[in-house]
C-alpha cells in the first residue's frame, strides 16, 4: 500500500523504534506552547477570520464560513407556514439525536415531561457515535474531581466558565456509573475494575473507554434507551428556524422533512438544542473526523433568535486524523494510540514532541514539523508517522487487537497492518471548542432555550482535553434535560410568532449584507440535493 518513498522513510522509522520507545521526551514551556500556537495552530491564521456584523456578537472574530452561515438567508424569509395548528405539541422539544440529546431525553422523561427529539438523520447519527478514545471521569483513589478540574482548566488556557468545569469533573463520577448501570460495557480487568488511562494533558490515568469504539458503545446505550421508552423520534426531519412567542420566550421550531421537504411545525413549551458540531464545514479546508450532519446548526438557529455564543472562534484540530490512504483521509485515529505508547516521529525517524501535549499544542507541532520540512508527503498533502507498533514493543504482543481493535481494522482494510507498520497522520478538523453561551442550568439569555453538548460553548475554553467530549454532552445533556423539564412546568406559551426572521434581515439589509447562502446549512456542500 505504501509508496516507494514511504518504505524508504519507514525504514529510517524501524531503525530508530527502540532507541524512540526508550526516549521520554520533554514536555514544552508555557512559554513554548504559546509561540507554537501563535504561529502555527490553524486558530491563530488572520486571514482565515472575519468579523461578524450583525447580532449579538457583532464586531467579534468568527471563521468566514461561519459567519457566511450567521449571516446567511432564512428558509421561511418569503414563506411562513401557518403557526396556529401545530403539527406536535410537547414540553420539552430536543433538536438532535445525538449524546447530548438522548441524555436530555432521558432525565427530561424521568422528571414527567412530555418529550420529542427530531433529528435530520436517524438517532445516533452523531459525533458521539465516533468518538474512539473514551470518557474521563476521577473516579479512582489517586485522583479527584478538583484534579480533574485543573487539567481541564489549565487545557483550555483558562478560559472555560469555572461553574461549568465544576459540574464537568463533580458530575463525571456519577456519570461513569450512570452509563455503567444502562448498560455500557466499559473496559474493566479481571476483578471488575475499570480499566483507565491518560490522555493529552491529563494528570492521572481516568479515561474510560470502551476499547477504541467507546462512543459507539455510549451512544447504543442511550439510543436503547430512548427507544425503549417510546420517546418519540423524529428523524430525518431537520430544524430550520426555532420559534419564539409574543412574550420573548423560545416556543418550538419549524421542521422540514429531509425527503419530502415537507414543513412542519412543533410547539413545545421549551427547546433544547443539541445539534452537535460544525466538522462539515471543513474549516480552512481541512478534512474531519466528523460525521456528515456536523454543520453548526444549532449556532445558526440560536444566533438568530439573539442568543450569544461563546468562543466561536476557536476550533480542534485533532492531532491525528489519517493521512493516508485517501480512503480515509481525515478519519480520527484515536489519542489513545499515543496513551498506549506510539510516538510521533518524522521522515527522518526523528521523535519531534511529547506524544501527550495538548491537542492544540500536539497539532501545531505537528504542523510545524511539516513546515520544517520533515513531512512524508502523501497524494493528499502531507504527515508525520505515528510508529504504532511501538505499542506491542511496550505492552507485548495482542495489545493493539485488544485494546484498539477499531485500528487495527480501519487500516487493516487497506493492507496496512498497525501492529507490525506505522501510519501517517496530520491534522483533522475534530471539534468546536466554543458555541452556545449557556449558565449552569444550561439555559441561553434567551428564555426556554436551552443548549447542550458540542453545540454549547464556554465548558472547554479555548482547547478540550481528550474524553471530556463524551463527559461534557453526558453531563450536560442530562443537566438540560432536568432543568428543561423543571422550567416547562411553569411555562405558559403565548403567541407564536417567527417576525425575528424579518429582524434579524432588517439587520443584515441596514449592514448592506444581502446573503444568498441558506442556512442553517443541514448537510455539507457535497451532499446531494442539499438545499434545493
Ligand atoms: O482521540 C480520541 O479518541 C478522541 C477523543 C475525544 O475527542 O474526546
Amino acid at each position: 500500500m505504501y509508496t516507494e518513498e514511504m518504505l524508504e522513510s519507514i525504514k529510517k522509522v524501524e531503525a530508530a523504534r527502540e532507541a524512540n520507545a526508550a526516549l521520554e521526551p520533554r514536555r514544552m514551556t508555557a512559554q513554548e506552547k504559546d509561540d507554537l500556537l501563535k504561529t502555527y495552530h490553524p486558530d491563530y491564521r488572520d486571514d482565515q477570520f472575519g468579523t461578524i456584523t450583525v447580532g449579538p456578537n457583532k464586531g467579534e472574530k468568527a471563521p468566514l464560513e461561519l459567519i457566511e452561515l450567521l449571516e446567511g438567508k432564512s428558509r421561511l424569509l418569503e414563506n411562513r407556514p401557518d403557526l396556529s395548528c401545530p403539527d406536535y405539541e410537547t414540553d420539552v422539544l430536543i433538536i438532535g439525536g445525538g449524546g447530548a440529546g438522548a441524555s436530555a431525553a432521558i432525565e427530561a422523561d424521568n422528571a414527567g415531561a412530555k418529550v420529542m427529539i427530531v433529528t435530520k438523520l436517524r438517532i445516533g447519527d452523531a459525533n458521539t457515535m465516533m468518538a474512539e478514545g473514551g470518557i474521563q471521569a476521577a473516579d479512582k483513589p489517586n485522583d479527584s474531581p478538583a484534579q480533574h478540574f485543573l487539567d481541564a482548566f489549565g487545557g483550555g488556557h483558562f478560559a472555560a466558565k469555572k461553574d461549568l468545569v465544576y459540574k464537568l469533573v463533580t458530575d463525571a463520577p456519577y456519570c461513569i456509573k450512570w452509563l455503567n448501570e444502562m448498560g455500557v460495557e466499559f473496559d474493566k480487568d479481571a476483578e471488575g475494575n475499570m480499566v483507565t488511562t491518560h490522555g493529552g494533558g491529563t494528570s492521572r490515568k481516568r479515561m474510560h473507554a470502551a476499547k477504541d469504539y467507546s462512543g459507539a458503545e455510549i451512544m447504543r446505550t442511550l439510543r436503547d434507551e430512548v427507544l425503549n421508552r417510546e420517546i418519540p423520534v423524529i428523524d430525518f426531519t431537520t430544524a430550520i428556524e426555532l420559534i419564539m412567542d409574543d412574550k420573548g420566550q423560545c416556543a418550538g421550531a419549524v421542521l422540514m422533512n429531509m425527503e419530502t421537504k415537507e414543513i412542519l411545525v412543533a410547539k413545545a413549551k421549551v427547546v433544547i438544542l443539541a445539534t452537535g458540531g460544525a466538522g462539515r464545514m471543513h474549516y480552512q479546508g481541512f478534512p474531519t473526523s466528523n460525521h456528515y450532519g456536523a454543520t453548526a446548526d444549532g449556532l445558526v438557529l440560536a444566533y438568530r433568535v439573539g442568543a450569544k455564543l461563546l468562543y466561536q472562534d476557536t476550533l480542534q484540530y485533532h492531532p491525528t486524523g489519517a493521512a493516508f490512504p485517501e480512503q480515509i483521509f481525515g478519519a480520527l485515529v484515536t489519542e489513545k494510540v499515543r496513551s498506549l505508547g506510539a510516538k510521533l516521529v518524522n521522515v527522518n525517524g526523528e521523535v519531534f514532541m511529547h506524544p501527550l501535549e495538548t491537542r492544540d499544542v500536539a497539532a501545531a507541532s505537528i504542523i510545524r514539523e511539516c513546515k520544517r520540512g520533515n513531512q512524508v508527503s502523501t497524494p493528499e498533502g502531507q504527515g508525520v508517522w505515528l510508529d504504532t507498533p511501538m505499542i506491542e514493543l511496550k505492552n507485548g504482543e495482542g495489545t493493539i487487537e485488544k485494546r484498539i481493535p477499531a485500528m487495527l481494522r480501519m487500516f487493516g482494510k487497506y493492507g496496512i497492518d498497525i501492529r507490525k507498520q506505522p501510519i501517517i497522520v496530520y491534522p483533522t478538523l475534530h471539534y468546536q471548542n466554543g458555541g452556545v453561551d449557556v449558565d449552569a442550568t444550561s439555559e441561553t439569555n434567551v428564555p426556554n432555550l436551552f443548549v447542550a453538548g458540542e453545540a454549547a460553548g464556554g465548558v472547554h475554553g479555548r482547547n478540550r482535553l481528550m474524553g471530556n467530549s463524551l463527559l461534557d454532552v453526558i453531563v450536560f445533556g442530562r443537566n438540560a434535560g432536568i432543568y428543561a423539564a423543571k422550567k416547562a412546568k411553569d411555562v405558559t406559551v403565548g403567541n407564536l410568532t417567527l417576525d425575528h426572521i424579518d429582524a434579524f434581515q432588517k439587520e443584515l439589509n441596514e449592514a448592506g449584507i444581502n446573503p444568498t447562502k441558506l442556512s442553517p446549512q443541514i448537510l455539507p456542500e457535497y451532499a446531494r440535493k442539499v438545499n434545493k
